[in-house]
Formats: structure tokens, C-alpha cells, sequence
């Protein structure tokens, strides 16, 4: 019996092929390795009871062969074919593909400048960084990208307003001309600084975006305020401040906030853990009504973010109406990321359930938590466990000796005012402001000696710190555990393999390869259930 099953009401033409029987696979590792080579036509072809496949090449000079039924075929396909060619264009892209920052610079120069040479965008992590650190990153990249492609993160921070002026300052000194904007809530005048003071007239009087704005977001409300012109308030603002001309104020008005908005559901780092099959047809329906109201030139673009572990789920991303595909969690565990190689190893071995939800250093008093990894780690407990102290007592002192003493000894390794004279050493340095609002709040203060252990476990994460491995606080969503169950077997489960760029190149070419098995289904073709496996062969082969 034939391997490959047909549908009852497959519907041919009565077309006839000539080919030699030699060529036409009938068995399923034969016809995988026809399907692989997707830049052939592929033909299915039916000889009596047998149904094969063939490559255009085969039929070409078959002309003495067999006469067989000809099917079906699908057309050749190649990576650039999924997504929007506007994304690809206005990036200089060959894929519509991104992978997005992580903080720390664990998103670091290596990753964003391999990416950028073989022309795939990457976004440097910025957050988390002292401004020198960020512009050593610009330097660095732009030395080695002069003509990008590349982003920066530029993160919003509710409590630091200082640290997203100084991020848009640098950009705009260094003429940084992409950032990835994230976790705002709203706009700032710091984000709508940075989009206008980039805007001109061309020759042609048309408008000109010299700073282009890619935006993260999770939720309705804040996708529209990316989706429209800045608010005249802000501009009116800026322009009085003399940050932005008048030109660049009447512009800004007529542009939306964002060429792009990536729809991130549940990832790795903070997320919201909503399903990308119910987000991103929401933002996408969103984009249109705003599309309609405003009339934009340039339709904004909307990307998918979070989930995307492999080739099916880029995939279904882009049937969706995605215009590109980010990635997160799974780059931690490539060989250009900036953590540490006991985190990566630990990455590799996840599966999809071994991670959580556990409270976050910047948001810990408002009970905002973020996806980490939980096995091999006892992070998120320990997290979870100060977060509960936190909320049941007023101050330290009103903890009880005995859970004190299993703090001093299991978490912080060190007595309680130890810790706090490190607190108060750190923010001194950086924002004393934070050590004025502790006098006369004890339960503040208590917050400050938790977020040290909530602040340091990730950053022991990255620099791999020894004798700390139990407590490293490693971000990573569902992602990553479907990207390890895919990769198995393959040369990319081995860690020291993982590049970036070979990871996102596998995950969109084994969703171009799946695409072709999809269309085939639809017209009634059903190759052996062993061709869904895409499995990444080494570059080198
Ligand atoms: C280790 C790690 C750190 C991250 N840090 C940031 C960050 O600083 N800024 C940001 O916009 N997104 C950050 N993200 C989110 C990613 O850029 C990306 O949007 C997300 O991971 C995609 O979802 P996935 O993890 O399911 O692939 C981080 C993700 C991870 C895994």
C-alpha cells in the first residue's frame, strides 16, 4: 500500500507525466528527502497503486519514461516567502524574523552583530545597563554594522525616569536608528522624543522616519497608543523644550508612534501569559480599525512574539496574519549570549513545564511577577518565599527569629544588616532618592533587602557566579522546552552548537518546509506522518 494517503474527493485534471520510475520516491525517508529541497517544484504522481514524489528536475528530462498521473504539485519556497516584504525592506532583512533583547546585555554585541552580518536583526539588551555600558554596546555595533542591521532596547522605567531619558539621549547622540520599545504602558515624552526628532521631508515632500520605533506590548490599550500619531500634548511639550522642531511636532502628528508592533503572549521574562492564537488576531484587528480611521501611508505591521520554540509555531505565527517572527528564550542557550555556561546547560535540559511564574526585582512590591526557568534552580521558591514575608509583615523586625535566621542562612548567606548596608552602598551610588523614601518605612526597607537577592540572583545567572548556582534566576519561557524537544537528536541539542543565527534559520526554514506539507493536505495529499519532522542538519552539510 502507498505511504502516501489521498483524499476520497481529491480532484486531478487527468494530466499525464512522463518520468522514469528511478526517480519518484515511494518511501518515506525517499520522499522526505525530496520535500527538503524546497527549491524545487514538487510533484506527486500516481503509477497504478503507488503514489511517489518527484522534483521538477526529475521530470525535466524524463521524456522516454513512464506515464504516470500527475496530482498535485507545489511550487519552490525559500525563507523570505513567510512574512512582510516591508518588514524585510525597511530593515534590510532577509527574513522576516527578529530576535528580541534580553536584558543585561545578555542580548549581547556578539549575538546582534552575528545576526546583522548575515542580514537578520537582533535587538541589543540594553535594560538593566548603566548608560557608559550602553554606548560601549553602540560603539561596538556600529563598528561593526555601519549600515545595520541592528536595534536597541529601549525599556521603559516607571521609577527611573533618568535611565530612559539617558537611553533616548545616547540613541539619539549615536544616531541609533531602531529601538525595540518595551513594557510601556504609555508614551513617554521620552519615547515620542526620539520618533520625532527623527522625522523629515524628502524631496518629494513626503515624510521621512529617520528613528524607527518597534514596539512590544501585550494588551489592547497600550498597542493603540503605538498605533496612533503621539499626543499633542507631548509634542506641544517637546516643542517648548526645543527638543523637536515645529516641523518635527506637525509630522508626528500624522505617523503613527510604531512602524511595528510585536504581539508578545506568554514568554520568557515578564509576560502577561496570554495565548498568541487569541492575541494576535485581537492587535490584528485592532491594526485594521486604527489603519481605517487614520488612513496611514504605511500600513503598521504587526509581529508575533512569544511561543515561537519551533518551526510549526513560527509557522502558525505567520498563517495568522503575523508580519514577523521574534524569538526570546531560546538564544539564552545560544553560544553568543551573555549567561553563564552552568545556565545554558540548565536551559538545554528544560522541558516545557519547567518553568514559572515568580516575583520580579523592579515591580516586587506591586506583586508583578516574570517566566523563569525551575528546574535546577531553587529561584523561583526562594523568590516566591520573600515575596510572601513581604506581604504578611510590616517590617523585618516583625519577622519571626527562626524565619529570619532561615533567610540569613539559606538566601542572603550573610546576617540581615549585611545586606542592608549593601542596599544602602548600591543606591547611594545610583539613585539615593531610594534610600530617602525608606526612613520612616520599615516595610520599604524590607522590599530594598529582598530585591537585593531578586536584583544579584540574575546577574549571577550571567557571570556564572560559583557556589551561587542554586539561586540563579534564569528568564525562559515555554519556548524554550519545545525548541530542546525539537532539536533532540539533532546537532542542536548539543549547547555549543546553538548560534543564533543557525537557530532562527531552522526554525524559519522548517516552517517554509512544513508550509509545503500544509498546502499539500489542503489539496487532498497526505505525506507518511514521518515528513512532519523537520530536523536541522549542520550548516556545514
Ligand atoms: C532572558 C530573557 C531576557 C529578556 N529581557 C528582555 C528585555 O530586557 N527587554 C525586552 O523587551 N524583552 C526582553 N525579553 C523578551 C524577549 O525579547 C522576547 O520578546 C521574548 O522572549 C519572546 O518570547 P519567548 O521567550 O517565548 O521566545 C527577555 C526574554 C528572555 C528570555
Amino acid at each position: 500500500m502507498s505511504q502516501i494517503r489521498l483524499n476520497s474527493n481529491l480532484s486531478t485534471n487527468n494530466e499525464q507525466v512522463s518520468i522514469d520510475p528511478q526517480k519518484v520516491a515511494f518511501t518515506e525517508l525517499d520522499i522526505q528527502s525530496k520535500l527538503l529541497r524546497m527549491d524545487q517544484a514538487l510533484y506527486v504522481v500516481q503509477n497504478g497503486e503507488a503514489v511517489g514524489v518527484c522534483l521538477a528536475e526529475d521530470l525535466k528530462d524524463s521524456v522516454a519514461g513512464t506515464s504516470m498521473s500527475l496530482l498535485s504539485h507545489v511550487e519552490p519556497m525559500h525563507v523570505g516567502q513567510l512574512g512582510d516584504p516591508e518588514f524585510m525592506r525597511a530593515y534590510g532583512i532577509n527574513m522576516a524574523y527578529m530576535t528580541g533583547a534580553m536584558a543585561n546585555g545578555i542580548a549581547s554585541e556578539e549575538l546582534v552583530i552575528a545576526s546583522g552580518k548575515v542580514g537578520l536583526l537582533s535587538s541589543f539588551g540594553a535594560a538593566g545597563l548603566v548608560p557608559p555600558r550602553i554606548e560601549e554596546a553602540i560603539n561596538k555595533i556600529q563598528h561593526a554594522l555601519p549600515n545595520g542591521p541592528y536595534a536597541f532596547n529601549l525599556i521603559h522605567s516607571p521609577s527611573e525616569d533618568a535611565i530612559e531619558r539617558g537611553a533616548v539621549d545616547l540613541f539619539l547622540k549615536h544616531g541609533v536608528t531602531t529601538v525595540e520599545a518595551s513594557a510601556f504602558l504609555g508614551l513617554t515624552p521620552n519615547i515620542v522624543r526620539y520618533r520625532a526628532a527623527g522625522l523629515s521631508l524628502n524631496a518629494q515632500n513626503q515624510v521621512e522616519i529617520g528613528n524607527r520605533v518597534i514596539a512590544k506590548i501585550s494588551r489592547t490599550e497600550v498597542a493603540s497608543k503605538f498605533m496612533m500619531p503621539a499626543p499633542a500634548r507631548i509634542l506641544q511639550q517637546l516643542l517648548s523644550e526645543g527638543s523637536i522642531t515645529e516641523e518635527q511636532a506637525r509630522l508626528a502628528a500624522n505617523i503613527p508612534m510604531a512602524d511595528d508592533i510585536t504581539v508578545e503572549a506568554d514568554s520568557g521574562g515578564h509576560t502577561d501569559n496570554r495565548p498568541l492564537i487569541l492575541l494576535l488576531p485581537t492587535i490584528l484587528a485592532l491594526r485594521e480599525q486604527i489603519q481605517a480611521k487614520f488612513s496611514y501611508n504605511q500600513s503598521i505591521r504587526v509581529g508575533a512574539a512569544g511561543g515561537i520554540g519551533n518551526p510549526a509555531s513560527a509557522l502558525a505565527a505567520f498563517m495568522m496574519g503575523a508580519a514577523y517572527v521574534v524569538t526570546g528564550s531560546v538564544n539564552q542557550s545560544c553560544v553568543e549570549a551573555a549567561a553563564s555556561a552552568h545556565s545554558k546547560r540548565l536551559l538545554a535540559q528544560a522541558e516545557m513545564t519547567d518553568v514559572i511564574m515568580a516575583p520580579a526585582a523592579d515591580m516586587f512590591e506591586m506583586g508583578v511577577e516574570l517566566q523563569v526557568l525551575k528546574r535546577g534552580t531553587m529561584f523561583p521558591m526562594r523568590a516566591k518565599k520573600l515575596y510572601e514575608l513581604y506581604k504578611n509583615y510590616e517590617s523585618i523586625e516583625a519577622i519571626p527569629q527562626e524565619e529570619r535566621e532561615k533567610l540569613e542562612q539559606q538566601v542572603f548567606r550573610s546576617s540581615i544588616e549585611e545586606i542592608w548596608r549593601q542596599t544602602e552602598e548600591h543606591f547611594n551610588a545610583r539613585d539615593p532618592h531610594q534610600i530617602e523614601r525608606v526612613k520612616d518605612n520599615p516595610k520599604r526597607k524590607m522590599a530594598l533587602i529582598f530585591r537585593w537577592y531578586l536584583g544579584l540572583s540574575s546577574r549571577w545567572s550571567n557571570s556564572g557566579e560559583q557556589g551561587r548556582e542554586a539561586d540563579y534566576q534564569i528568564w525562559a519561557g515555554p519556548a524554550m522546552g519545545a525548541f530542546n524537544y525539537w532539536v533532540k537528536g539533532s546537532y542542536l541539542e548539543e549547547v555549543s552548537n546553538r548560534k543564533t543565527v543557525e537557530v532562527g534559520w531552522h526554525i524559519m526554514t522548517g516552517a517554509t518546509y512544513l508550509y509545503r506539507l500544509r498546502l499539500l493536505q489542503i489539496k487532498g495529499i497526505w505525506l507518511p506522518p514521518a515528513c512532519e519532522m523537520y530536523v536541522p542538519q549542520p550548516f556545514s552539510v
